[in-house]
């Protein structure tokens, strides 16, 4: 993601450490403190834990970043928060608000006048229509669709809400629940 591959590293917690390098990158654990203080986004795909993560690395001085592709669109007014990881292909059209440790995954779409909370995922393919607004921590699954709010009346998905892959949402979610089909409903 424009970046030379020696200038990134794995952090794991040492409990989970199972080799010292991970497809040529070097896998340091965060106990060591040989990563302390260093720049950092947090590349798990589930977002508590996400959250989790991120509380970690911060204990330990580090400071979070954003990556965003050199191939993604997107216009000026899209505001990517603090550790934002926006993938190659996706595209994000304008007037976006993206939340702290937000993962918009390859060839994703985010439109017009949408909200992401913090520490959410948006997985490849999946595609958020405009005036959506997600709550923190929301799992969007892979070419999941989210229909379009209106201006007055944008459509919300609530925190820690699950929308599962393929699945078309097509009104409000509540907090906690997942949603799967087409058209979603809980389950
Ligand atoms: C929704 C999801 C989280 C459910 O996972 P799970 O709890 O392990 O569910 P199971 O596989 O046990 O399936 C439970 C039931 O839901 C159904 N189901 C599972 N996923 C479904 C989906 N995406 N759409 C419709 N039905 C689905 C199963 O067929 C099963 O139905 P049954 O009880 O009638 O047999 C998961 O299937 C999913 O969509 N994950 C998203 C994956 C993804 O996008 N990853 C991105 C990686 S980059």
């Amino acid at each position: 993601m424009g970046m030379a591959r020696r200038d990134l590293a794995f952090v794991v917690e040492a409990a989970h450490r199972r080799e010292e390098t991970l497809n040529g990158i070097a896998v340091h654990t965060l106990e060591s403190g040989e990563c302390d203080g260093w720049p950092f986004v947090a590349a798990v795909g589930d977002p508590a834990l996400r959250e989790r993560v991120v509380a970690l690395c911060e204990v330990r001085g580090m400071t979070a970043v954003t990556l965003c592709d050199p191939s993604v669109q997107r216009h000026d007014s899209v505001r990517i928060g603090d550790g934002g990881i926006i993938a190659p292909g996706a595209v994000l059209t304008v007037d976006i608000t993206l939340g702290d440790h937000v993962h918009v995954n390859i060839g994703a779409s985010i439109s017009h006048d949408a909200v992401l909370g913090s520490f959410s995922i948006v997985s490849p393919g999946a595609r958020i229509a405009g005036h959506v607004t997600l709550g923190r921590r929301v799992f969007v699954g892979v070419g999941a669709t989210i229909i379009n709010g209106t201006p007055g009346a944008p459509l919300v998905v609530g925190d820690d809400a699950v929308i599962a892959a393929g699945a078309c949402v097509v009104g409000p979610v509540a907090k906690g629940i997942r949603v799967m089909g087409v058209p979603a409903k809980a389950g």
